[in-house]
């Protein structure tokens, strides 16, 4: 199972776009996918659609199991809604240390393992996104492509540098360029300048930007439900194959699935 951390502080990145279409598009490659939301704005839980289901939010307060949580999606996606009290996580004061480790081991309880989880990051470092660092197995950044976003990145670096030092080992990192426009030369020097940091760590696929990816979510849809045949529904296929190559492990995939 590779549960991969959605993650950057800063807002607007695309993170919830990304975590979206990325579970649909693993989902049609055949994967069993698992997406979750975990952040208090719910926006991963509007944009599938959810409706007042049992969320993360009982399953960190201890309430609820996560397989109890999990909503069927079709095309092999499962997921698990916010839930209206996860704010109310981050106000957590009982539990010490081990208040950080809750989705880790809700993810260990369950019976039937995925082949992904992609967990939806809050943009804030507080007690939630804790959780996702430490459940993660793998980070995956999205970078919008502007000046400022390199910024925020060495931020993040930081941040995840910091909880890899005190948890020991470090994790794969893989950075997306997530809302890119080629024709902006500034967009190209950032590329240039992630690759230079990160190497093979910046994924080939880029993600660019598309008025209907900023669409689908109002209609409760991904891309590949919204317009199937978009190019943007093209990047993301692509960047889920980019994921799986980046994995370097091979995992069954069912054929069957990935024609749907
Ligand atoms: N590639 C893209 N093309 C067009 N709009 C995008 C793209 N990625 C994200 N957006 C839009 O930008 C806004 C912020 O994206 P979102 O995924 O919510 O970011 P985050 O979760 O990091 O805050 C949303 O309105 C979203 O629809
Ligand atoms: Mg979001």
């Amino acid at each position: 199972m590779r549960t991969i951390a959605v993650i950057n502080q800063k807002g607007g990145v695309g993170k919830t776009t990304v975590t979206l279409n990325l579970s649909h598009a693993l989902a049609l490659r055949g994967y069993r996918v698992l997406a979750i939301d975990a952040d208090p704005q719910g926006h991963l839980t509007m944009a599938f659609g959810l409706e007042d289901p049992v969320g993360l939010d009982r399953v960190l307060h201890g309430e609820a199991r996560l397989e109890d949580a999990c909503s069927e999606a079709g095309n092999g996606l499962q997921i698990v809604a916010a839930g209206e009290h996860l704010q109310e996580v981050e106000n957590l004061n009982e539990g010490g240390a081990e208040r950080g480790w809750r989705l880790k081991r809700a993810l260990e309880d369950l019976r039937q393992p995925f082949d992904f989880v992609l967990i939806d990051c809050p943009p804030s470092a507080g007690l939630l996104g804790m959780n996702a660092i430490i459940a993660a197995s793998e980070m995956l950044i999205p970078v919008a492509g502007d000046f400022l976003s390199l910024n925020g990145l060495s931020r993040l670096m930081r941040i995840l540098q910091g909880v890899e030092d005190r948890l020991g080992g470090e994790r794969p990192k893989w950075v997306v360029l997530s809302r890119f426009v080629e024709q902006r030369r500034h967009s190209r020097e950032v590329r240039e300048r992630i690759r230079e940091h990160f190497g093979e760590g910046l994924l080939p696929t880029t993600i660019r930007e598309s008025v209907v990816l900023a669409e689908s979510p109002s209609f409760g849809q991904t891309i590949f439900e919204y317009q199937s045949r978009h190019r943007a529904a093209e990047d993301f296929l692509h960047l889920a194959d980019d994921l799986v190559a980046a994995g370097g492990q091979r995992m069954s995939a069912d054929p069957q699935a990935a024609q749907a």
